[in-house]
Protein backbone atom coordinates (compact mmCIF):
# COMPACT_ATOMS: atom_id res chain seq x y z
CA UNK A 1 0.00 0.00 0.00
CA UNK A 2 0.94 3.44 -0.84
CA UNK A 3 -0.06 6.65 0.82
CA UNK A 4 1.13 10.50 0.91
CA UNK A 5 0.98 11.58 3.97
CA UNK A 6 2.24 15.48 3.47
CA UNK A 7 4.88 15.60 1.26
CA UNK A 8 6.46 11.91 2.80
CA UNK A 9 5.79 8.78 0.58
CA UNK A 10 4.94 5.82 2.90
CA UNK A 11 4.80 2.53 1.86
CA UNK A 12 2.76 0.07 3.97
CA UNK A 13 4.21 -3.55 3.95
CA UNK A 14 1.73 -6.29 5.64
CA UNK A 15 2.49 -10.01 3.92
CA UNK A 16 5.77 -11.98 5.30
CA UNK A 17 7.13 -11.91 1.36
CA UNK A 18 7.61 -8.08 0.82
CA UNK A 19 8.63 -7.89 4.54
CA UNK A 20 11.25 -10.28 3.39
CA UNK A 21 12.36 -8.16 0.88
CA UNK A 22 12.67 -5.41 2.60
CA UNK A 23 14.17 -6.77 5.95
CA UNK A 24 16.29 -9.29 3.92
CA UNK A 25 17.01 -8.86 0.33
CA UNK A 26 17.47 -5.12 0.27
CA UNK A 27 18.07 -5.12 4.38
CA UNK A 28 21.17 -2.61 3.75
CA UNK A 29 19.09 0.11 1.64
CA UNK A 30 16.08 -0.19 3.61
CA UNK A 31 18.03 0.11 6.96
CA UNK A 32 17.68 3.77 7.46
CA UNK A 33 15.13 5.50 9.60
CA UNK A 34 12.48 8.24 9.54
CA UNK A 35 13.07 10.48 12.28
CA UNK A 36 10.07 11.62 14.03
CA UNK A 37 10.74 15.52 14.96
CA UNK A 38 10.03 15.04 18.44
CA UNK A 39 12.97 12.47 19.02
CA UNK A 40 14.96 15.45 18.20
CA UNK A 41 14.60 16.42 21.94
CA UNK A 42 18.24 16.80 23.69
CA UNK A 43 19.51 15.48 20.36
CA UNK A 44 18.49 12.06 21.32
CA UNK A 45 18.52 11.56 17.36
CA UNK A 46 22.31 11.83 16.87
CA UNK A 47 23.29 9.32 20.25
CA UNK A 48 20.76 6.79 19.55
CA UNK A 49 21.15 3.23 18.33
CA UNK A 50 17.18 3.68 17.43
CA UNK A 51 17.93 6.39 15.01
CA UNK A 52 21.38 6.83 14.12
CA UNK A 53 21.85 6.01 10.49
CA UNK A 54 23.49 2.25 9.85
CA UNK A 55 27.04 4.13 10.02
CA UNK A 56 29.99 4.11 12.34
CA UNK A 57 28.39 5.28 15.70
CA UNK A 58 25.51 3.45 15.00
CA UNK A 59 27.72 0.16 14.20
CA UNK A 60 30.08 0.82 17.43
CA UNK A 61 26.49 1.54 19.96
CA UNK A 62 25.07 -1.80 18.74
CA UNK A 63 28.22 -3.38 18.95
CA UNK A 64 28.25 -2.84 22.49
CA UNK A 65 24.29 -3.90 22.84
CA UNK A 66 25.05 -7.19 20.97
CA UNK A 67 28.34 -8.00 22.90
CA UNK A 68 28.50 -6.12 25.80
CA UNK A 69 25.05 -5.91 27.06
CA UNK A 70 22.51 -8.54 25.91
CA UNK A 71 25.05 -11.57 25.02
CA UNK A 72 24.20 -14.64 27.29
CA UNK A 73 27.03 -14.83 29.40
CA UNK A 74 26.35 -11.24 30.13
CA UNK A 75 22.57 -11.74 31.04
CA UNK A 76 23.92 -15.05 33.08
CA UNK A 77 25.63 -12.77 35.37
CA UNK A 78 22.62 -9.95 36.25
CA UNK A 79 20.43 -12.90 36.33
CA UNK A 80 20.92 -12.63 40.41
CA UNK A 81 19.31 -9.47 39.97
CA UNK A 82 16.69 -10.36 38.13
CA UNK A 83 15.69 -12.96 40.56
CA UNK A 84 15.46 -10.69 43.50
CA UNK A 85 12.87 -8.42 41.35
CA UNK A 86 10.77 -11.40 40.76
CA UNK A 87 10.79 -12.98 44.75
CA UNK A 88 9.39 -9.37 45.40
CA UNK A 89 6.76 -9.55 42.71
CA UNK A 90 5.93 -13.27 44.46
CA UNK A 91 5.86 -11.76 47.78
CA UNK A 92 3.56 -8.87 46.68
CA UNK A 93 1.27 -11.50 45.35
CA UNK A 94 1.37 -13.88 48.41
CA UNK A 95 0.61 -10.64 50.65
CA UNK A 96 -2.74 -9.85 47.88
CA UNK A 97 -3.74 -13.73 48.59
CA UNK A 98 -3.89 -12.75 52.43
CA UNK A 99 -5.40 -9.74 52.00
CA UNK A 100 -7.92 -11.12 49.32
CA UNK A 101 -7.53 -7.38 47.59
CA UNK A 102 -7.82 -7.39 43.73
CA UNK A 103 -4.26 -7.21 41.69
CA UNK A 104 -4.08 -4.58 38.38
CA UNK A 105 -1.82 -6.76 36.15
CA UNK A 106 -0.83 -4.10 34.39
CA UNK A 107 0.74 -1.76 37.39
CA UNK A 108 2.39 -5.17 38.00
CA UNK A 109 3.99 -6.34 35.28
CA UNK A 110 4.47 -2.33 34.37
CA UNK A 111 6.62 -1.90 38.02
CA UNK A 112 7.67 -5.44 37.93
CA UNK A 113 9.68 -4.69 34.34
CA UNK A 114 10.51 -1.34 35.09
CA UNK A 115 12.35 -2.93 38.72
CA UNK A 116 13.81 -6.16 36.16
CA UNK A 117 14.93 -3.12 33.20
CA UNK A 118 16.89 -1.00 35.96
CA UNK A 119 17.96 -3.83 38.24
CA UNK A 120 20.32 -4.97 34.79
CA UNK A 121 21.25 -1.64 34.48
CA UNK A 122 21.86 -0.18 37.12
CA UNK A 123 21.08 -2.47 40.35
CA UNK A 124 18.21 -0.09 41.79
CA UNK A 125 14.75 -0.18 41.70
CA UNK A 126 13.05 2.74 40.41
CA UNK A 127 9.44 1.64 41.58
CA UNK A 128 7.61 0.01 44.36
CA UNK A 129 4.18 -1.64 44.16
CA UNK A 130 1.41 0.78 45.12
CA UNK A 131 3.90 3.34 45.92
CA UNK A 132 4.57 7.10 44.49
CA UNK A 133 7.39 7.04 42.48
CA UNK A 134 5.90 4.12 40.87
CA UNK A 135 2.59 6.21 39.69
CA UNK A 136 5.26 8.89 38.83
CA UNK A 137 7.30 6.89 36.72
CA UNK A 138 4.09 5.69 35.32
CA UNK A 139 2.98 8.96 34.74
CA UNK A 140 6.61 10.45 33.09
CA UNK A 141 6.47 7.41 30.28
CA UNK A 142 2.24 7.36 30.18
CA UNK A 143 2.92 11.39 29.37
CA UNK A 144 5.63 10.76 26.62
CA UNK A 145 3.66 7.67 25.16
CA UNK A 146 0.98 10.02 24.77
CA UNK A 147 3.38 12.63 23.15
CA UNK A 148 5.05 10.50 21.16
CA UNK A 149 1.97 8.35 19.90
CA UNK A 150 0.47 11.21 18.91
CA UNK A 151 0.60 12.05 15.03
CA UNK A 152 2.75 15.23 14.22
CA UNK A 153 2.14 17.45 11.86
CA UNK A 154 5.96 18.53 11.48
CA UNK A 155 6.66 14.76 10.56
CA UNK A 156 5.02 15.23 7.27
CA UNK A 157 5.30 18.91 6.59
CA UNK A 158 8.98 19.27 7.24
CA UNK A 159 8.70 22.89 7.22
CA UNK A 160 6.91 22.93 10.39
CA UNK A 161 9.72 21.76 11.89
CA UNK A 162 10.54 25.38 13.21
CA UNK A 163 7.66 26.29 14.80
CA UNK A 164 6.75 22.58 16.29
CA UNK A 165 2.87 23.51 15.86
CA UNK A 166 1.54 20.67 18.90
CA UNK A 167 4.59 21.53 21.01
CA UNK A 168 5.68 17.63 20.78
CA UNK A 169 9.17 18.20 20.80
CA UNK A 170 8.92 20.79 23.69
CA UNK A 171 6.80 18.22 25.81
CA UNK A 172 9.48 15.58 24.98
CA UNK A 173 12.24 17.92 26.11
CA UNK A 174 10.56 18.34 29.57
CA UNK A 175 10.31 14.41 29.98
CA UNK A 176 13.42 13.69 28.28
CA UNK A 177 15.09 16.27 31.22
CA UNK A 178 13.17 14.60 33.93
CA UNK A 179 14.85 11.56 33.01
CA UNK A 180 18.06 12.80 32.61
CA UNK A 181 18.40 14.52 35.99
CA UNK A 182 18.45 11.01 37.50
CA UNK A 183 20.26 9.44 35.17
CA UNK A 184 22.66 11.66 35.96
CA UNK A 185 22.70 11.05 39.81
CA UNK A 186 22.67 7.33 39.09
CA UNK A 187 25.90 7.91 37.34
CA UNK A 188 27.79 10.52 39.18
CA UNK A 189 27.17 7.89 42.21
CA UNK A 190 28.51 5.15 40.45
CA UNK A 191 31.05 7.20 39.16
CA UNK A 192 32.15 8.30 42.91
CA UNK A 193 31.64 4.90 44.75
CA UNK A 194 34.05 2.98 41.63
CA UNK A 195 36.49 5.86 42.78
CA UNK A 196 36.62 4.67 46.07
CA UNK A 197 35.87 0.98 46.15
CA UNK A 198 37.82 -2.51 44.84
CA UNK A 199 37.11 -4.68 42.20
CA UNK A 200 35.49 -7.02 44.96
CA UNK A 201 32.51 -4.81 45.02
CA UNK A 202 31.84 -4.02 41.77
CA UNK A 203 28.31 -4.50 40.53
CA UNK A 204 27.37 -7.09 37.92
CA UNK A 205 24.92 -4.50 36.16
CA UNK A 206 25.24 -3.05 32.87
CA UNK A 207 25.83 0.56 33.73
CA UNK A 208 29.59 -0.96 35.56
CA UNK A 209 30.30 -2.48 31.77
CA UNK A 210 29.30 1.12 30.46
CA UNK A 211 31.20 2.87 32.36
CA UNK A 212 34.43 0.22 32.00
CA UNK A 213 33.91 1.41 28.22
CA UNK A 214 34.09 5.00 28.56
CA UNK A 215 36.90 4.93 31.04
CA UNK A 216 39.40 3.16 28.44
CA UNK A 217 41.84 5.33 27.24
CA UNK A 218 40.94 5.28 23.64
CA UNK A 219 37.06 4.89 23.83
CA UNK A 220 34.50 6.86 22.16
CA UNK A 221 31.61 6.33 24.18
CA UNK A 222 31.16 9.34 25.89
CA UNK A 223 28.89 9.70 29.66
CA UNK A 224 26.04 12.02 27.15
CA UNK A 225 25.87 8.55 24.43
CA UNK A 226 25.86 6.45 27.47
CA UNK A 227 22.82 8.56 29.06
CA UNK A 228 20.61 7.97 25.50
CA UNK A 229 21.59 4.74 25.76
CA UNK A 230 19.72 4.13 29.35
CA UNK A 231 17.31 6.36 28.11
CA UNK A 232 16.48 4.39 24.92
CA UNK A 233 16.57 1.04 26.75
CA UNK A 234 14.46 2.11 29.40
CA UNK A 235 11.90 3.87 27.28
CA UNK A 236 12.04 0.65 24.64
CA UNK A 237 10.10 1.35 21.85
CA UNK A 238 9.16 5.39 22.56
CA UNK A 239 8.16 4.65 25.82
CA UNK A 240 5.93 2.28 25.66
CA UNK A 241 6.72 -0.39 27.35
CA UNK A 242 6.14 -3.82 24.93
CA UNK A 243 7.40 -5.51 27.81
CA UNK A 244 4.51 -5.15 29.89
CA UNK A 245 2.02 -5.02 27.24
CA UNK A 246 3.13 -8.42 26.47
CA UNK A 247 2.67 -9.85 29.71
CA UNK A 248 -0.47 -8.23 30.48
CA UNK A 249 -2.19 -9.57 27.00
CA UNK A 250 -0.74 -12.84 28.24
CA UNK A 251 -2.46 -13.37 31.60
CA UNK A 252 -5.62 -11.70 29.34
CA UNK A 253 -5.69 -14.50 27.34
CA UNK A 254 -5.09 -17.20 29.95
CA UNK A 255 -8.01 -16.11 32.39
CA UNK A 256 -10.18 -15.97 29.32
CA UNK A 257 -9.36 -19.23 28.45
CA UNK A 258 -8.98 -21.03 31.74
CA UNK A 259 -7.69 -24.20 29.74
CA UNK A 260 -5.07 -22.87 28.50
CA UNK A 261 -3.80 -21.29 31.59
CA UNK A 262 -4.47 -24.90 32.85
CA UNK A 263 -2.08 -26.61 30.63
CA UNK A 264 0.40 -23.66 31.07
CA UNK A 265 0.47 -24.46 35.07
CA UNK A 266 0.63 -27.99 34.52
CA UNK A 267 3.48 -27.83 32.89
CA UNK A 268 5.47 -25.69 35.03
CA UNK A 269 4.64 -28.19 37.91
CA UNK A 270 5.46 -31.24 36.32
CA UNK A 271 8.56 -29.78 35.19
CA UNK A 272 9.56 -26.74 38.25
CA UNK A 273 7.89 -28.49 40.40
CA UNK A 274 5.69 -27.34 43.34
CA UNK A 275 6.87 -24.35 45.24
CA UNK A 276 10.03 -23.98 43.84
CA UNK A 277 10.90 -20.87 41.35
CA UNK A 278 11.33 -20.37 37.40
CA UNK A 279 14.90 -19.66 36.98
CA UNK A 280 16.08 -18.68 33.24
CA UNK A 281 17.84 -21.58 32.08
CA UNK A 282 14.23 -23.41 32.36
CA UNK A 283 13.07 -21.67 29.73
CA UNK A 284 14.11 -23.73 27.12
CA UNK A 285 12.56 -26.80 28.87
CA UNK A 286 8.91 -25.12 29.07
CA UNK A 287 7.67 -25.66 25.38
CA UNK A 288 3.92 -24.75 26.52
CA UNK A 289 4.89 -21.52 27.86
CA UNK A 290 7.27 -20.69 24.80
CA UNK A 291 4.13 -21.68 22.53
CA UNK A 292 1.67 -19.26 24.56
CA UNK A 293 4.36 -16.24 24.36
CA UNK A 294 4.74 -16.53 20.55
CA UNK A 295 0.94 -16.75 20.22
CA UNK A 296 1.14 -13.68 22.50
CA UNK A 297 3.28 -12.02 20.36
CA UNK A 298 1.10 -13.17 17.11
CA UNK A 299 -2.33 -12.29 18.32
CA UNK A 300 -1.23 -9.08 20.08
CA UNK A 301 1.86 -7.71 18.91
CA UNK A 302 2.90 -4.57 21.47
CA UNK A 303 4.29 -2.93 18.70
CA UNK A 304 1.86 -3.50 15.81
CA UNK A 305 4.43 -1.71 13.15
CA UNK A 306 8.06 -2.21 13.58
CA UNK A 307 9.68 1.38 13.98
CA UNK A 308 9.69 2.95 10.63
CA UNK A 309 12.43 2.18 8.18
CA UNK A 310 13.18 4.36 5.59
CA UNK A 311 14.42 3.89 1.95
CA UNK A 312 17.76 4.85 1.42
CA UNK A 313 17.85 5.10 -2.52
CA UNK A 314 14.92 4.32 -5.04
CA UNK A 315 14.38 0.70 -5.00
CA UNK A 316 12.17 -1.68 -7.23
CA UNK A 317 10.15 -4.54 -5.31
CA UNK A 318 7.57 -6.47 -7.01
CA UNK A 319 7.73 -4.19 -10.41
CA UNK A 320 6.92 -0.97 -8.07
CA UNK A 321 9.57 1.54 -7.80
CA UNK A 322 9.86 2.87 -3.90
CA UNK A 323 11.29 6.20 -4.27
CA UNK A 324 14.62 7.11 -1.69
CA UNK A 325 13.43 8.79 1.33
CA UNK A 326 10.20 6.95 1.11
CA UNK A 327 9.11 5.66 4.98
CA UNK A 328 8.13 1.87 5.21
CA UNK A 329 5.70 0.61 7.72
CA UNK A 330 6.16 -3.15 8.68
CA UNK A 331 2.39 -4.31 10.00
CA UNK A 332 3.29 -6.90 12.56
CA UNK A 333 -0.41 -7.01 13.20
CA UNK A 334 -1.65 -7.66 9.86
CA UNK A 335 0.76 -10.22 9.57
CA UNK A 336 -0.46 -11.98 12.68
CA UNK A 337 -4.18 -12.02 11.62
CA UNK A 338 -3.95 -13.28 7.81
CA UNK A 339 -6.04 -16.12 7.73
CA UNK A 340 -3.69 -16.93 4.59
CA UNK A 341 -0.82 -17.62 6.90
CA UNK A 342 -2.75 -18.96 10.31
CA UNK A 343 -5.70 -20.83 10.79
CA UNK A 344 -8.51 -19.64 13.17
CA UNK A 345 -6.34 -16.08 13.15
CA UNK A 346 -8.71 -14.52 15.58
CA UNK A 347 -8.58 -16.87 17.85
CA UNK A 348 -5.73 -17.64 20.66
CA UNK A 349 -4.01 -20.85 20.34
CA UNK A 350 -0.36 -21.65 21.69
CA UNK A 351 -1.32 -25.37 20.18
CA UNK A 352 -0.50 -24.40 17.24
CA UNK A 353 3.22 -23.11 17.65
CA UNK A 354 4.15 -26.76 19.30
CA UNK A 355 4.83 -28.88 16.33
CA UNK A 356 6.05 -25.90 14.54
CA UNK A 357 9.28 -24.30 14.05
CA UNK A 358 8.54 -20.55 13.53
CA UNK A 359 10.04 -18.48 16.08
CA UNK A 360 10.30 -14.35 16.46
CA UNK A 361 14.35 -14.59 16.03
CA UNK A 362 14.08 -12.78 13.11
CA UNK A 363 14.53 -15.58 10.78
CA UNK A 364 10.32 -16.09 9.80
CA UNK A 365 8.37 -13.75 8.38
CA UNK A 366 5.15 -14.64 9.67
CA UNK A 367 6.41 -13.46 13.44
CA UNK A 368 8.62 -10.31 13.23
CA UNK A 369 7.92 -8.74 16.02
CA UNK A 370 11.45 -7.95 16.98
CA UNK A 371 12.41 -7.19 13.39
CA UNK A 372 15.06 -9.03 11.16
CA UNK A 373 18.22 -7.97 9.59
CA UNK A 374 20.40 -5.66 10.67
CA UNK A 375 17.82 -3.32 12.77
CA UNK A 376 16.75 -6.04 14.70
CA UNK A 377 15.64 -5.44 18.43
CA UNK A 378 18.96 -6.04 20.17
CA UNK A 379 17.44 -5.86 23.59
CA UNK A 380 15.63 -9.17 22.50
CA UNK A 381 17.34 -11.77 24.35
CA UNK A 382 16.41 -9.92 27.76
CA UNK A 383 12.88 -9.40 26.24
CA UNK A 384 12.42 -13.08 25.91
CA UNK A 385 13.40 -14.00 29.36
CA UNK A 386 11.83 -11.17 31.15
CA UNK A 387 8.12 -11.97 29.75
CA UNK A 388 8.56 -15.58 30.25
CA UNK A 389 9.95 -14.94 33.77
CA UNK A 390 7.32 -12.69 34.67
CA UNK A 391 4.61 -14.43 33.44
CA UNK A 392 5.56 -17.89 34.75
CA UNK A 393 5.97 -16.12 37.95
CA UNK A 394 2.46 -14.63 38.06
CA UNK A 395 1.03 -18.00 37.39
CA UNK A 396 3.53 -20.41 38.76
CA UNK A 397 1.83 -21.61 42.48
CA UNK A 398 -1.26 -18.73 42.15
CA UNK A 399 -4.76 -19.50 41.00
CA UNK A 400 -6.54 -16.48 39.60
CA UNK A 401 -9.88 -15.27 40.03
CA UNK A 402 -12.05 -12.88 38.35
CA UNK A 403 -14.20 -9.90 40.14
CA UNK A 404 -17.44 -11.16 41.33
CA UNK A 405 -19.64 -12.17 38.47
CA UNK A 406 -17.69 -11.71 36.07
CA UNK A 407 -17.31 -14.78 33.17
CA UNK A 408 -13.84 -15.27 31.49
CA UNK A 409 -15.50 -14.42 28.09
CA UNK A 410 -16.25 -11.13 29.22
CA UNK A 411 -12.93 -10.13 30.09
CA UNK A 412 -12.26 -6.79 28.13
CA UNK A 413 -10.38 -7.25 24.99
CA UNK A 414 -10.28 -3.71 23.20
CA UNK A 415 -6.87 -2.62 22.60
CA UNK A 416 -5.78 1.08 22.85
CA UNK A 417 -3.41 2.30 20.23
CA UNK A 418 -0.39 4.98 21.36
CA UNK A 419 3.03 3.74 20.47
CA UNK A 420 2.09 0.35 21.64
CA UNK A 421 -0.95 -1.98 21.63
CA UNK A 422 -2.43 -1.47 24.63
CA UNK A 423 -5.50 -2.83 26.86
CA UNK A 424 -7.69 -0.16 26.81
CA UNK A 425 -8.91 -1.59 30.45
CA UNK A 426 -6.37 -2.94 33.04
CA UNK A 427 -6.68 -6.36 33.56
CA UNK A 428 -7.73 -6.74 37.13
CA UNK A 429 -7.87 -10.19 39.19
CA UNK A 430 -8.01 -11.71 42.41
CA UNK A 431 -4.54 -14.07 42.84
CA UNK A 432 -5.19 -17.12 45.60
CA UNK A 433 -3.26 -19.60 46.47
C1 LIG B 1 8.56 -7.57 24.16
C2 LIG B 1 9.52 -6.69 24.16
C3 LIG B 1 10.09 -6.00 22.92
C4 LIG B 1 9.63 -5.95 21.63
C5 LIG B 1 8.36 -6.60 21.05
C6 LIG B 1 10.58 -5.17 20.86
C7 LIG B 1 10.48 -4.91 19.51
C8 LIG B 1 11.34 -4.11 18.79
C9 LIG B 1 11.17 -3.78 17.40
C10 LIG B 1 10.03 -4.25 16.50
C11 LIG B 1 12.20 -2.98 17.01
C12 LIG B 1 12.42 -2.36 15.63
C13 LIG B 1 12.93 -3.34 14.64
C14 LIG B 1 13.02 -2.73 13.26
O1 LIG B 1 13.17 -1.53 13.11
O2 LIG B 1 12.90 -3.46 12.26
C15 LIG B 1 13.02 -2.79 18.19
C16 LIG B 1 14.15 -2.02 18.19
C17 LIG B 1 14.90 -1.81 19.31
N1 LIG B 1 14.72 -2.40 20.56
FE1 LIG B 1 13.24 -3.65 21.10
N2 LIG B 1 11.60 -4.77 21.68
C18 LIG B 1 11.34 -5.25 22.95
C19 LIG B 1 12.12 -5.10 24.05
C20 LIG B 1 13.32 -4.44 24.05
C21 LIG B 1 14.20 -4.36 25.19
C22 LIG B 1 13.95 -5.06 26.55
C23 LIG B 1 15.25 -3.58 24.81
C24 LIG B 1 16.45 -3.19 25.58
C25 LIG B 1 16.64 -3.34 26.83
C26 LIG B 1 15.03 -3.16 23.44
C27 LIG B 1 15.88 -2.34 22.71
C28 LIG B 1 15.69 -1.97 21.38
C29 LIG B 1 16.57 -1.05 20.65
C30 LIG B 1 17.80 -0.35 21.20
C31 LIG B 1 16.07 -0.95 19.35
C32 LIG B 1 16.61 -0.11 18.19
C33 LIG B 1 17.53 -0.92 17.29
C34 LIG B 1 18.01 -0.18 16.04
O3 LIG B 1 17.30 0.66 15.51
O4 LIG B 1 19.14 -0.46 15.59
N3 LIG B 1 13.86 -3.71 23.01
N4 LIG B 1 12.48 -3.50 19.25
Amino acid sequence: MHLKLGSIHTIVVSSPEIAKQILQKHDKIFSGRAVPHAAEAMDHDKASVAWLPTQIKWRKLRKICKEQMFAMHKLEASEGLRQEKLKQLRDYLHERCTSKRVVNIGEVAFVTSLNLMSATLFSLDFARFDSNSAHEMKEIFQELMKILGTPNLADYFPVLKLIDPQGLKRGTKVYFGKLFAMFDEIISERLQSRSISSDSTRKNDLLEVLLDINQQSDSDLSLNDIKHLILLLRLNRYGADTTTDSVQWAMTELLRNPNKMLKAKHELRTIIGENKQVEESDISRLPYLHAVIKETFRYHPAGPFLIPHKAEDNVEINGYMVPKNAQIFVNVWAIGRDSNIWSNPDSFEPERFLDSKIDYTGQDFELINFGSGRRICPGLPLAHVMVHLMVATLIHNFEWKLEPGMKPEEIDVNEMFGLSLHKAVPLRAFPTK
